[in-house]
């Protein structure tokens, strides 16, 4: 395995351009505005961006979730949904699609990721547990806080370093995982939570080598290991690109080996397999599986349809088999290059090596005068909105929340701006736009002062937080 990668892909992709292998057959018009009109809509939204309407977007670089464009295919066989309460036909479909190409044995539907993050955690986590993750997700942690567990944090050190080049820093680091097992005894682990392209790490990708080393030392301690394969697609993609034996072997196969070392996975369908809405929790083991098929019904909908309507698990199966194409994976990565090749030219701080499914910007870099207490991340995301219209998300401070004992901030190392690229929806001359109008927040940045919270909910506050200019 190199130690170091490029920083981006010129050489990685090949001398030749990369272009989409798909065409446009129906296209959603844009709103462009003026500045006073952003002025306008960001005071009302409270400088949070989640709280934009759509409507006042330009390019929408919100988020990759549920924003992906559905292939003719797809929405052919929305047609096809069999919208009975018990025993659709899609769901079969489904389940034989998830068996198929990520080769866990059983399947219940969720209405999209958090709901099978929450089956999850209730059926795994004893109160007091610790669950040990390559890094927190912000509804994964907190479904397994709820849940009575401790998350601990065992990624790799490089993976808190913005500028670090390790070229998988999504890894766990079995020396902190090993200290933790030391301290508190197998029994206190409720199992690992490993994710794949790590979304809060800068989209980082785990190795082969690090899922097979977790496999072995979860198998001397009687410890499970569930997935997050919510960007598993992008991630097999990195390890085809980077990790030594893997270059000659596809995506789907390289992901079907990668689950093989895992005891199951939850998944939000939204993000790889091509769909607006979806998701679902896969099991090997059979009684825990009949636990999750007894709960489901409690919280999603019955085993075979869980929260979805027929149609929907019809749209992701498709999805799911169009995701794994090598010609797809490849042109997905590659826009989400492209931008970040603009943006190094431009010497713009953002993390490296660019992550599967955005670029995020270091804000600490950025707005080096303001304090994490002023929240640059945030700040960032409000002065590229005004700047031209660009929806990003903060990835910061605000996102990490406060902690559940003491109440006070979390500091999260990391302080970013996420760019993030939907699947199929946006074309490289947008990616233009978008560079060329972080280059002006870039040029811009002394100016920026920072926000002070006016409301904070309790939970998951980045999506509701509001904010006034300091
Ligand atoms: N796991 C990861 C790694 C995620 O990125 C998300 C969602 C979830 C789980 C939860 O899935 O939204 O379907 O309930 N991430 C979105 C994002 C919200 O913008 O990154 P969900």
């Amino acid at each position: 395995m190199p130690e170091h990668v490029p920083v981006t892909t010129g050489q990685q992709l090949g001398r030749r351009s990369w272009a989409e292998p798909w065409k446009i057959k129906m296209v959603e018009p844009l709103w462009m505005s003026t500045r006073e009109e952003r002025e306008r809509a960001l005071a009302e939204a409270g400088y949070n961006t989640f709280l934009l309407r759509s409507e006042e977007v330009y390019i929408d670089l919100l988020t990759d979730s549920g924003t992906n464009a559905m292939s003719d295919r797809q929405w052919a066989g929305m047609i096809l949904g069999d919208e009975a309460y018990a025993g659709s036909r899609n769901f079969y479909r489904l389940e034989a699609a998830v068996q198929r190409y990520y080769g866990y044995a059983h399947v219940v539907p969720t209405h999209q990721g958090r709901g099978a993050e929450h089956l999850i955690s209730q059926l795994a986590i004893k109160p007091g547990q610790f669950v040990p993750g390559n890094m927190y997700f912000t509804t994964t942690r907190l479904h397994q806080e709820r849940a009575g567990g401790v998350f601990v944090d065992v990624i790799r050190d490089e993976a808190h370093d913005p500028e670090s080049l390790y070229p998988f820093k999504g890894d766990v680091d079995l020396g902190k995982l090993e200290a933790l097992v030391a301290e508190h005894g197998a029994e206190q682990i409720a199992y690992v939570s490993l994710a794949g392209t790590v979304n809060m790490a800068g989209g980082q990708p785990v190795s082969m080598a690090n899922v097979k080393a977790l496999r072995s030392f979860c198998d001397e301690h009687a410890i499970r290991l569930f997935l997050d394969a919510t960007r598993m697609v992008e991630n097999a993609w990195f390890i085809q690109e980077r990790e030594d034996g893997y270059a000659g072997r596809s995506i789907a196969e390289i992901l079907l080996e990668f689950c093989s070392y895992t005891d199951g996975a939850w998944m939000s369908a939204k993000k790889d397999s091509l769909v607006n809405i979806g998701g679902w929790l896969a099991l090997n083991d059979s009684d825990l599986f009949e636990e999750a098929r007894n709960l489901v019904v409690v919280f999603e909908g019955l085993h075979t349809y869980g929260g979805l309507a027929g149609r929907d698990m019809e749209a992701i199966a498709i999805g799911i088999e169009e995701s794994v194409q090598d010609a797809h994976v490849r042109s997905r990565i590659g826009q989400v290059y492209y931008l970040g090749e603009l943006l190094e030219a431009a010497d713009v701080p953002f993390v490296r090596p660019v992550g599967g499914h955005a670029i995020f910007l270091d804000a600490r870099r950025f707005y080096p005068h303001l304090s994490q207490d002023a929240f640059p991340a945030q700040t960032l995301a409000a002065e590229l909105y005004l700047d031209s219209g660009i929806r990003s998300m903060e990835r910061g401070i605000v996102s990490a929340g406060r902690d559940p004992k003491t109440g006070d901030h979390r500091y999260p190392k990391l302080e970013l701006t996420r760019l993030t690229i939907p699947r199929r929806v946006y074309t490289q001359a947008h990616m233009d736009v978008v560079a060329e109008a972080v280059q002006a927040v870039y040029a811009a940045r002394e100016n920026a002062r920072g926000l002070k919270l006016t409301y904070e909910p309790r939970l998951l506050r980045f999506f509701q937080a509001r904010f006034e200019p300091l």
